[in-house]
């Protein structure tokens, strides 16, 4: 028999996926990857091994999402029109699970429940093809005949599969990172969300406001309200204070991969706050040349996560530039979370190149009456007039052939 490794959600389509390959006469090993998603995985088991799995795994991997993958888009701040990429980040670490999988179980065959119109599908199969090209694919979902939920449902009852789960009108995609919601009459880009279709972020506007201090060191934070915390520890807290706050909400319509719009709501609390919080830190310490280059970075980095590049040569090329910006990304950011907001109202850093005597307008530098001291060493107000001047040379010549502007 032919053994193939399935990456298994425990959903509708991959169960079906499960029983549909073995009738095609393939051994399936199912692997069920925990990225911190809400979820039953014992329950998941059992509904793999009913829909006919020979094997099935239960892979921890969230310590490995937060170290390999979390982290170091966090530094870099990746963001695909406006989206932080929760879903596209999980992706290519449960490819690289099921390559490892493959290679143990000794199988050339490797599986995912996507469909032919998602993006998912891209980020298996790329990774797959630049972890190990050996592999041959099969995508079910792709190939069978299903139309719709009804007949998948219809087809799962009459081969026994253990299909308790509640029916949802939404997919919905979750791992520590953030949720997101797509389907049912969210297809309208016209209809407002439901309050029920939010995941784990809820509105209330009598909630007082919140403070809270996130401290980092190199970029990465290590510490709440001065206590210092696990990465996994903050991100779930931040998820659970952020989500009452409605923070990290979004609803947006995005660019498919395979040139589909289509609309998502993304729930994301923990990642909008560290994202702000980092950003904050980076304004205060690096210069503006790093600050501006990171930003192109952050675009094209998010575009690597989206269309499935995550272990392409250039990202890791990407992480070793930004990771020597992140020496000096020290400090402690003041966060005011209020009802769908989250600001930052205070930062502070060893490093922080804002120096106050500098930036005040207050004292009078460098007119008659102003005493010697460090600000006018530092700065010599007089000398703006010549910066100015040779600053404005190139338009002052264009205005001499045009005469005077029309204003
Ligand atoms: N649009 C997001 C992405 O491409 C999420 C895709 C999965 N969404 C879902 N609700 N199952 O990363």
């Amino acid at each position: 028999m032919k053994k193939i490794i399935l990456a298994y959600s425990g959903g509708l389509d991959t169960s079906i996926c499960v029983k549909w390959l073995t009738e095609k006469g393939y051994d399936v090993i199912a692997v069920l990857a925990d990225l911190g998603q809400k979820a039953n995985f014992e329950l998941l088991k059992k509904r793999a091994i009913s829909a006919g799995a020979k094997k099935v795994y239960i892979s921890d991997l969230k310590k490995e999402f937060i170290e390999d993958f979390i982290l170091p888009t966090l530094k870099v701040e990746g963001v695909y029109e406006d989206y932080l990429l929760a879903t596209a980040l999980g992706r290519p670490l449960i490819a690289k699970e099921i390559v490892k999988i493959a290679h143990q179980e000794k199988a050339s065959y490797v599986a995912h429940g996507c469909t032919g119109k998602g993006n998912d599908q891209v980020r298996f199969e790329l990774s797959w093809k630049i972890l190990d090209p050996c592999l041959e694919v099969i995508a079910p979902l792709r190939e069978w005949k299903f139309k719709t939920r009804e007949e998948e449902i219809e087809y799962a009852k009459k081969n026994g599969i253990a299909l308790d789960f509640k029916k949802s009108v939404y997919s919905i995609d979750e791992n520590l990172w953030g949720v997101s919601i797509e389907c049912g009459d969210l297809e309208d880009p016209w209809n407002e969300p439901s309050a029920n279709v939010w995941q784990i972020t809820s509105l209330n506007y009598a909630l007082k406001p919140a403070y809270l201090e996130i401290y980092f060191d190199k970029g990465i934070p290590v510490k709440l309200n001065n206590k210092k915390i696990t990465t996994q520890e903050l991100i779930i807290k931040l998820n659970k204070i952020g989500g009452k706050y409605a923070v990290g909400r979004k609803d947006l319509i995005e660019d498919r991969i395979v040139g589909i719009k289509s609309r998502e709501l993304y729930e994301a609390p923990a990642a909008e706050i560290l994202y702000k919080a980092h950003h904050c830190l980076e304004t205060l310490t690096l210069d503006k040349q790093t600050l501006d280059f990171k930003h192109l970075i952050s675009l094209k980095y998010g575009g690597l996560i989206y269309n499935g590049l995550w272990f392409c040569e250039f990202k890791k090329a990407l992480d070793k530039f930004v990771d020597s910006t992140q020496e000096k990304i020290c400090g402690t950011v003041r966060i005011k979370l209020s009802a769908g907001n989250c600001e930052i109202v205070g930062k502070k850093s060893k490093y922080s190149l804002y120096k106050k005597e500098l930036a005040t307008y207050h004292r009078p530098i460098g007119g008659k009456d102003s005493k010697p001291d460090c600000c006018q060493a530092s700065f010599d107000q007089k000398a703006a007039e010549g910066f100015i001047k040779i600053l404005g040379t190139p338009y002052e010549k264009s205005n001499i052939k045009n005469q005077i502007s029309k204003i």
